[in-house]
């Protein structure tokens, strides 16, 4: 921050996107720095997450949430320290997670505010393995896939924020894990580094053979977090009883109209008919905020103990978020894509 010319940039949604978003759907403003009110703190923010359901609220679909309205700052999980407090809780100095959005100070009355441990030595695991994704995937799994030991689990963008998770957590309760990845160095990193027992390269025109291959039992748990090509290949190996957690599409954010091809909700519906297949949609925060603590108690265990890894994909400078995001939906990120706004 300048001493004498103090400024908040902020990136603000310029535009709705058509298909898939472009840097002209962002514009980046400067504004004078907020001022905390009484009962206020002023946050700097210290990292930014970017995640896929910020596409959804660049659109106005229908959905659960609301969307960003053209001019509005983009939404956006945040880790920021307290520069100035007149609020009763919070000392500067005090490191939050929060919602600032895409942008460098913001003042808060406190709603939605968690403080972080001091002792944290890596601030940014608050927007992944140890906030939002990491949450997503332990209840999506644990929750609705209930795995057992044994069985099978197949989870898609397998080096991911919540992919990572998904297929870790599988594995300590003793399943067979088979990923699902964008390239040959992604897959590479979910067996060798995650512990996955194959990963499979999701752009091989073979995928279906492939993934049948590495699943000579089938599917008993299929972690659903990206539709499309990858669906289609799943579909036929999923057994009797299974359970699919579906907890996002990302192949299908950037569609403007109903996909191309033949209608296959006929054969979807036969195949959760007659195989008795439990497929069920969740919103991780309204349907299992309550269980928030159990995860973070669980999850900051395991991470302790070495029994989970994660990967961050880590971008500097508030101006290369759009750039980021936009790489995001194209699979261009390799581990949990976070935006350094300022030094920790
Ligand atoms: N329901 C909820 O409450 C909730 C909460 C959090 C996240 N989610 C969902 O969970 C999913 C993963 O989120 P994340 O934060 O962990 O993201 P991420 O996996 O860290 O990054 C997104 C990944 O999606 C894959 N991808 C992108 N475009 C694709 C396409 N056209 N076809 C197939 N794969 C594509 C890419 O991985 P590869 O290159 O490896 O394929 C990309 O790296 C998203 O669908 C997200 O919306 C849902």
């Amino acid at each position: 921050m300048s001493r004498t010319n103090p400024v908040n940039r902020r990136i603000v949604l310029n535009s709705r996107p058509v298909g898939a978003p472009t840097a002209e759907n962002f514009r980046l403003e400067e504004l004078a720095l907020p001022v905390p009110a009484a009962g206020q703190v002023l946050l700097r923010t210290l990292y930014l997450s970017l995640d896929p359901y910020m596409r959804g609220r660049m659109s106005d679909a229908p959905s659960y949430a609301a969307p960003v309205a053209v001019g509005e700052v983009m939404v956006g999980g945040t880790v920021s320290r307290v520069e100035a407090s007149r609020h009763p809780d919070y000392q500067p100095g005090d490191v939050v997670v929060g919602y600032s959005g895409w942008q460098e100070y913001a003042v808060s009355d406190g709603t939605g505010l968690t403080r972080l441990d001091a002792r944290m030595t890596h601030p940014s695991l608050a927007l992944g393995v140890l906030g939002m994704p990491g949450f997503t995937a332990y209840m999506g799994l644990l929750d609705i896939g209930q795995p057992k030991a044994g069985e099978t689990v197949v989870v898609a963008a397998a080096s991911g924020a919540v992919g990572s998770v998904v297929g870790q957590v599988a594995r300590l309760k003793g399943c067979r894990v088979v990923g699902i990845a964008g390239n040959a160095d992604k897959c590479r990193f979910a067996v060798e580094e995650l512990g996955f027992d194959a990963c499979i390269d999701r752009r091989s025109a073979e995928l279906p053979r492939h993934l049948a291959l590495a699943c000579p039992e089938g599917i008993d748990v299929y972690f659903e977090s990206v539709g499309g090509a990858v669906f289609d290949a799943v579909l036929p190996l999923l057994n009797v009883h299974a359970r699919v957690p579906l907890c996002g599409m990302i192949a299908h954010y950037n569609d403007s109209g109903l996909p191309q091809g033949p209608d296959r909700l006929g054969l979807l519906t036969r195949t959760l008919l007659t195989r008795r297949i439990r497929m069920q949609g969740f919103i991780i925060f309204d349907d299992y905020g309550h269980r928030y603590g159990e995860f973070h108690q669980q999850l900051s265990a395991w991470l302790a103990e070495g029994r989970i890894r994660y990967r961050e994909d880590i971008v500097d400078g508030l101006e290369n978020a759009p750039g980021a995001f936009i790489g995001l939906l194209e699979g261009r990120n390799f581990g949990k894509l976070v935006v350094r706004i300022a030094p920790a």
